[in-house]
Formats: structure tokens, sequence, C-alpha cells
């Protein structure tokens, strides 16, 4: 019994830090991303570099249906034309797991 209830409650801490690890990327933490995914060579989040500010990137994609998951895969695989004829090269795995761009992606659009 006593045990029982010792899983129980260690499962469940576990589950609430990992939901809140998960639930928001506070600015701190997407800045670290940003410099250990190199994101930040080309993006800052007002000024416009080789790549738009995330500002700029919010403002036109917040209220699109599917941004997240749009955005996800043009990170991942690269583009260019949307804000200029510059092309955002394709970020690999190596550099960014899909758990980390996801999680880049909603702070972006959360600004
Ligand atoms: C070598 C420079 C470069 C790097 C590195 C880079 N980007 Fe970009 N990024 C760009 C450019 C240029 C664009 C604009 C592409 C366009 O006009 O379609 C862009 C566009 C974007 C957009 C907006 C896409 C859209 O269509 O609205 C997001 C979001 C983004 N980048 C996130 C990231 C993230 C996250 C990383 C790091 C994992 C990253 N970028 C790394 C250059 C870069």
């Amino acid at each position: 019994m006593d045990k029982t209830f010792t899983k129980m409650t260690v499962a469940g801490c576990l589950l609430a830090a990992s939901v809140s690890v998960h639930a928001a990327l506070d600015d701190k933490a997407a800045l670290q991303l940003m410099n250990k995914a190199q994101c930040a060579a080309c993006h800052t989040l007002d000024k416009k570099g080789v790549g738009p500010a995330y500002l700029e990137v919010a403002k036109k994609r917040k209220s699109e249906k599917d941004a997240v998951a749009m955005l996800v895969k043009k990170v991942r695989e690269g583009g260019t034309g949307v804000y200029g004829p510059i092309p955002m090269p394709p970020n690999p795995k190596a550099n960014i797991s899909d758990d980390d761009i996801k999680l880049m992606v909603e702070w972006i659009l959360s600004k």
C-alpha cells in the first residue's frame, strides 16, 4: 500500500515536471536554444539580419492556421521567397531536434 502510494507520487511529480518543461519556453531558454542551434547567426528578436526578425515572423504568421506545423517544417527544410530573396538553409537534426524546433516556433509565435 505504502509502496504503491510512493510510486504514484513519484510518477505524478515526474509527469508534472515534464509538462512544465514543455509548456512554454521563457526568453532566456529560447535565446540559449537559438545560440546553440545557430539560429542567432541570422535571426534576432527585433532586428532584421540575414533572416527576418522574429517579431516580423510573429506578426505575419500568428493568425495563420497550422502556422506551427508549417514553420517547423520550413525551419527543418529551409526555404525562401517570403521575406526576400535570401534563402534559409536547412537546419539538420544534428543541430536541433524536432521538439526544440517546435518549442522555438511556439516561442516566436507567442511574441
Ligand atoms: C543562414 C541564415 C539562417 C539561419 C542559420 C536560420 N535562418 Fe531562419 N530564416 C532565414 C531567412 C533568410 C529566412 C527568410 C526565408 C524566406 O524569405 O522565405 C528565414 C525564415 C525563418 C522563419 C520564418 C519562416 C516563414 O515563412 O514565416 C522562421 C520561423 C525561422 N527562420 C526560424 C529559424 C530557426 C528556429 C533557426 C535555427 C534552428 C533558423 N531560422 C536558422 C535565415 C536563417
